[in-house]
């Protein structure tokens, strides 16, 4: 009797751990882009964090902070401060929408648009092992958050629901900022 409670108690141990690990595998955190940086900024490899970094996304955050900014929240009936407000924070950061999602303390918001508003949340995906797996095609992608980012992340943004919304040609517009591996 004695035996068996152990092994039960082990058993909902295990179990418990399974789990535990289980949610957090779920939910993977945003670390921000200076955590991709260092492993994609080799002009070999496309420096895709230097053609970011000089892209317009790396100011979405502080073009909020801007009189045009203002007047632009002013017209669309939005009051406060724009880096304040939510209406425009969800297109002009990396986590805007998916804001209830767990941010680590090397996430700054100043960063805009970031890495992850298009590849996902990076936290379990950013070791050497899973980004080469992931190019291999031999990684679950979903259960790492990892995004295969296409025309349809950009219009989750680049659409009507922005008050400056100018037509989006996706061809011409990642041609912008594209950040490809030479062939
Ligand atoms: C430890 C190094 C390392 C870090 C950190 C890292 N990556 Fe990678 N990543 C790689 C490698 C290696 C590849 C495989 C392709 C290559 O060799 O360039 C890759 C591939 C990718 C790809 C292409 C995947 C595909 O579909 O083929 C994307 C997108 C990517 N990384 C985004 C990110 C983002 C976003 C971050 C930060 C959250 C990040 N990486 C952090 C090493 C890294
Ligand atoms: C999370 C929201 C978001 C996503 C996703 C997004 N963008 Fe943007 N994009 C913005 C914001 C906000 C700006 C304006 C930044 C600024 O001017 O401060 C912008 C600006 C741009 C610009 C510069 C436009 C100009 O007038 O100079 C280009 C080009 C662009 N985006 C292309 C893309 C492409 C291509 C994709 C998809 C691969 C994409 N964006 C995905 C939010 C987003
Ligand atoms: C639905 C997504 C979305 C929302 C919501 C949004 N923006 Fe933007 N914003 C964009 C995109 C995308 C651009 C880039 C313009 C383009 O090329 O389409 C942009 C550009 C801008 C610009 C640069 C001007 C320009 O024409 O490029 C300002 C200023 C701006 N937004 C202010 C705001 C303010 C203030 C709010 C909140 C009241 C807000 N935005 C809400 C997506 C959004
Ligand atoms: C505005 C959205 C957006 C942002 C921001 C963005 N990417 Fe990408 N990225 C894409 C898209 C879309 C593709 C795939 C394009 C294609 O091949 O069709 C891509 C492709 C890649 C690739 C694969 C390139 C190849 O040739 O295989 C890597 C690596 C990568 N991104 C890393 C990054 C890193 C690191 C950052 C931040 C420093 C970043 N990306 C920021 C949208 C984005």
């Amino acid at each position: 009797m004695k035996q068996m409670l152990k092994v039960a108690l082990i058993l909902s141990f295990v179990l418990g751990l399974f789990f535990a690990l289980n949610v957090f595998a779920g939910e993977a955190e945003y670390v921000g882009a200076s955590k991709c940086k260092m492993c994609h900024k080799s002009e070999a490899k496309g420096n895709q964090f230097g053609k970011w970094e000089a892209s317009k996304h790396a100011k979405a955050f502080q073009t909020l902070a801007t009189d045009e900014a203002k007047a632009v929240a002013k017209k669309a009936g939005v009051s406060g401060d724009p880096q304040q407000a939510k209406e425009c924070l969800v297109c002009h950061t990396s986590n805007g929408h998916n804001a209830g999602a767990p941010v680590a303390a090397s996430f700054k918001v100043e960063e805009g648009v970031g890495c992850e508003a298009c590849h996902g949340a990076g936290s379990l995906y950013k070791s050497m092992k899973t980004m080469k797996a992931i190019t291999a095609g031999t990684q679950d992608i979903a259960a790492v958050g990892f995004i295969k980012a296409n025309k349809e992340t950009c219009l989750a943004c680049h659409n009507e629901k922005s008050p400056t919304y100018k037509p989006f040609n996706y061809e011409e517009r990642w041609a912008e900022i594209q950040h490809n591996r030479p062939k």
